[in-house]
């Protein structure tokens, strides 16, 4: 009998056969070689990016949040080096999300959320919330927005560690947009100034406790370590 494979029955169960078995390999294939990418990812990113120096800043104990966590890497190292702290991750790419929690695995006080961080609806509060390279990938108007949900998040004198490309020194931040480009193919890019985060952070309600240097070799990045003061 005619078949809409345009042969007999047999042969039309074994083409769906292995038409399956194909596709159940190359997605099998996909995830081991986007979490190998990944892996590879983690050390390039270790050694463009200091974590050390957000490490450095965060409690030996309670829960920190990561704003944007991409593939987990800043969550994980936080959760590998630091076993009594619980790392929440927050991410809006779904296939991020994917990756991330293949890492996840071998690590018990790390968890990844994959929604978009505005939207975040946890009835937990933090310690520490972090946000490493997120905000120049947004729109101006959600950074404002950024900072009061990290706000409403935090606990009374929870800290909150924001690092962004600097515009100073020039040929670091030329690195850091070339790079920029490269990775993301999008000329997408809204730089929040220094002074315009710490404006926005005072405006919600949050001290200045330090602004130091977190740049490497070749990129520039500033870090701004704010303190949610208590309201009276
Ligand atoms: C340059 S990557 C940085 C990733 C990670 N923080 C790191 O330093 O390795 C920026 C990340 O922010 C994520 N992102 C952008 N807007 C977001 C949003 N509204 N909520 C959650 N994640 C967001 C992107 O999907 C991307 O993974």
């Amino acid at each position: 009998m005619e078949t809409p494979c345009g042969s007999n029955a047999g042969d039309c169960k074994e083409n769906n056969r292995n038409t399956m078995i194909k596709l159940i390999i190359s997605c099998f294939l996909n995830r081991i070689m986007s979490v190998f990418t990944s892996k590879a990812y983690d050390k390039l990113r270790s050694l463009i990016f200091p974590f050390g120096k957000i490490l450095d800043e965060i409690p030996n104990k309670g829960k920190v949040l990561d704003v944007g966590c991409g593939h987990g890497t800043l969550p994980l190292y936080i959760a590998k080096n630091k076993r009594n702290v619980f790392v929440v991750g927050v991410e809006i790419s779904n296939k991020r999300v994917l990756v991330a929690k293949e890492k996840v695995k071998c690590f018990g006080n790390v968890k990844f959320f994959n929604c978009n961080f505005i939207e975040f609806k946890g009835n937990e509060k933090f310690d520490t919330i972090t946000c490493l390279d997120v905000l120049h990938h947004m729109s101006r108007s959600l950074h404002e927005k950024v900072i009061k949900k990290v706000s409403e998040l935090l606990k009374p004198n929870g800290i909150f560690i924001l690092v962004e490309i600097d515009r100073h020194p020039f040929p670091k931040y030329l690195c850091s947009r070339m790079h920029d480009l490269m990775m993301t193919k999008s000329t997408d890019f809204n730089l929040i100034r220094k002074g315009v985060a710490i404006k926005m952070l005072e405006s919600y309600g949050f001290g200045v406790n330090s602004i130091k240097d977190a740049s490497s070799a070749m990129y520039g990045r500033y870090m701004i370590i704010a303190k949610k003061l208590k309201r009276g």
